[in-house]
């Protein structure tokens, strides 16, 4: 009866073990976009993806522009969040009504053909750096992912 234990015991570990070895976070961030804003509030959509085997957090995002904090709405309520996870193999999605990035008090306004240069801070992986296209304030992304 002990035996047993300790060979489930064993097999738990085992199982353990070879998740921890899966592939670390792969990120790119894709469909990025930033609608013209008419105050010197705006909010910022894009979508990261990790193709490693290994979820990853969003920790938080900084700009030049000004301070950027992270927003999931849920109930059509947005709230402030200081983590999002980015899913093994999957995708954490800013979108319209969603979660997203809210730029609080630009310093200047960006305009449509501009560019405003953020940076990714996550928990595992290397901060990444995204150039995010300012759209036109009506703009809708194509859909498709
Ligand atoms: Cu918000």
């Amino acid at each position: 009866m002990r035996f047993a234990v300790a060979g489930a015991g064993a097999v738990l570990l085992l199982a353990g073990c070879s998740s921890s070895s899966d592939s670390a976070p792969a990120l790119s961030v894709g469909a990025a976009y930033i609608p013209q804003p008419v105050s010197d509030m705006a909010a910022g959509f894009l979508t990261i993806s990790n193709k490693g085997g290994t979820q990853d957090e969003l920790t938080s995002v900084t700009s030049a522009a000004g301070p950027v904090t992270v927003h999931e709405t849920s109930g059509g309520t947005m709230s402030e969040v200081t983590s999002l996870p980015v899913p093994a193999h999957g995708q954490l999605v800013f979108k319209s009504g969603g979660n997203h990035l809210m730029f609080e008090k630009l310093e200047r306004k960006p305009r449509q053909g501009e560019k405003v240069t953020v940076t990714l801070h996550f928990a595992e992986s290397k901060a990444l750096e995204v150039e995010i296209p300012v759209e036109s304030a009506t703009y809708v992304p194509k859909t498709g992912n």
